[in-house]
């Protein structure tokens, strides 16, 4: 066996493949859809994660260290803009990262896969943020009241 062939996987791409993937991200969203801790960003979320579910797959796999497929039919990997219509600050990007962890352990994945994906996963939740506080600032009632 060549030294090259003797390495170990070098990327999440590497260890999970396309079918691994899909597995995680389907176990993401039935952790979204059913965790109590997690209510907040599945009401967030259209009533169906079909169409979510797959862009999630094309993106993960491409961040994953695979072939670009997200890039390939929405010609970015930014992430803002999708993102842009939905107040997500700390506890929003909090639930994100607990539904990612519950599935991960959920497919079983390795401690070593756990570890690779942590800091990055921790890293573009922290991206997709926009706000720097939970909540929304509350209205104003007088606003109303003045008719403006
Ligand atoms: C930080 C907390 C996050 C919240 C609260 C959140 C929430 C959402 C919501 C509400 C949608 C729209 C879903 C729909 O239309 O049903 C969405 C779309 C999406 N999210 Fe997130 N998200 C978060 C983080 C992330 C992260 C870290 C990733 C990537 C690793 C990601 C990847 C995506 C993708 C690929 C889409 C579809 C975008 C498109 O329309 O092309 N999200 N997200």
């Amino acid at each position: 066996m060549s030294e090259q062939e003797s390495l170990p996987p070098q990327t999440p791409y590497e260890i999970l493949g396309d079918q691994g993937i899909k597995a995680l991200v389907k176990a993401f969203y039935e952790v979204m859809d059913t965790h109590p801790a997690a209510k907040e960003i599945r009401a967030m979320h259209a009533e169906n994660l079909e169409p979510v579910k797959s862009k999630l797959v094309s993106f993960l796999v491409g961040w994953m260290g695979g072939p670009p497929v997200y890039l390939a039919v929405t010609g970015t990997v930014c992430l803002t803009d999708p993102h842009a219509a939905f107040h997500i600050g700390p506890r929003q990007t909090e639930q994100w990262l607990l539904c990612m962890d519950e599935a991960l352990i959920k497919v079983n994945a390795s401690q070593e896969l756990k570890e690779m994906l942590k800091l990055p996963m921790e890293h573009i939740a922290n991206t997709v943020r926009n706000q720097d506080t939970s909540d929304p600032a509350p209205r104003d009632p007088n606003l109303i009241a003045v008719g403006r």
